[in-house]
């Protein structure tokens, strides 16, 4: 197999742009160089090396399991396989909240692994770490909503933000993120209306999953996409290998779907 290597790799100022320019931004976990590969040649301009490999690759029932080197490890399969997206590695659970200091080490590795931004799940209790990750040269992506991380606090992979308080909250702390100096956010598993208040409220980009039609983004699991995660998939995934004829052609009927609007479609909406 031979990548397909390009040569400029999207950066957090061109997610802006796209933004800006009302271009929606279609983005695809992936944790290995056969794959990223296939997103660059897709056009998938970001990928996220996301601790939900410790699901879909390792086969736990959760993210927690996930070290800090699983992640560098993919992400370093990732960066050789693709020359164009922006890589995201997720920090997992336990790498960053205890100390900005720790936060800052521990992001350092994903960097040097070969990520380009660093994801945190989390709100209020994230933005010190995000300042200080942001003001030493790591760009910072957000997570809110549904934080598999907090599963075992949450009681489940549970839709967040359905009640007016839970609903304010959310968006308090996207606002917060973005001034705190996050360059991206990630919106999983809140009614579409929320996801719609907060992609208006912020200026940077944000990427849903399971957050409505209305993000500047879209992101599903490689796994979900082609229809091959154990367990009944989420009500916003959608089997783009039903009908394509290859892996690229999925990755690119999903990345036409988000960018026409077609995808998510109000049955992938809570
Ligand atoms: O872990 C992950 O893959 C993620 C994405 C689904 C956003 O957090």
């Amino acid at each position: 197999m031979s990548a397909q290597i390009s040569t400029k790799r999207v950066t957090a100022a061109d997610l802006l742009k796209m933004k800006r320019q009302d271009e929606r931004i279609p983005v695809l976990t992936a944790y290995d160089a056969s794959f990223a590969a296939v997103c660059d040649a897709a056009g998938i301009p970001a990928i996220i090396v996301g601790d939900s490999l410790g699901m879909v690759i390792q086969g736990h029932d959760s993210t927690l399991p996930v070290q800090l080197g699983d992640v560098a490890y993919h992400v370093a399969a990732v960066k050789r396989g693709c020359g164009r997206p922006l890589i995201i590695a997720d920090m997992p659970f336990g790498t960053f909240q205890e100390s900005k200091e720790l936060a800052y080490r521990n992001a350092v590795q994903l960097m040097a692994a070969g990520a380009q931004m660093v994801k945190v799940e989390g709100g209020f209790e994230v933005l010190e770490a995000t300042r200080f990750l942001v003001d030493r040269g790591i760009p910072v992506c957000g997570h809110v909503g549904l934080t598999p991380q907090h599963v075992n606090v949450l009681g489940g992979f549970k839709v967040q933000g359905r009640d007016p308080a839970a609903r304010e909250r959310l968006i308090e702390e996207s606002v917060a993120l973005a001034k705190a100096g996050a360059a991206l956010l990630v919106l999983e598993a809140m009614p579409e209306e929320v996801g719609t208040a907060i992609t208006q409220a912020i200026e940077i980009p944000t990427i849903g999953i399971g957050a409505g039609r209305h993000c500047d983004g879209q992101v599903l699991v490689l796994q979900d996409l082609l229809g091959i995660s154990a367990g009944k998939p989420a009500k916003f995934v959608r089997n783009f290998m039903l009908g394509a004829a290859s892996i690229q052609a999925a990755f690119e009927a999903f990345g036409q779907a988000v960018r026409d609007g077609s995808y998510p479609a109000p049955e992938h909406c809570y």
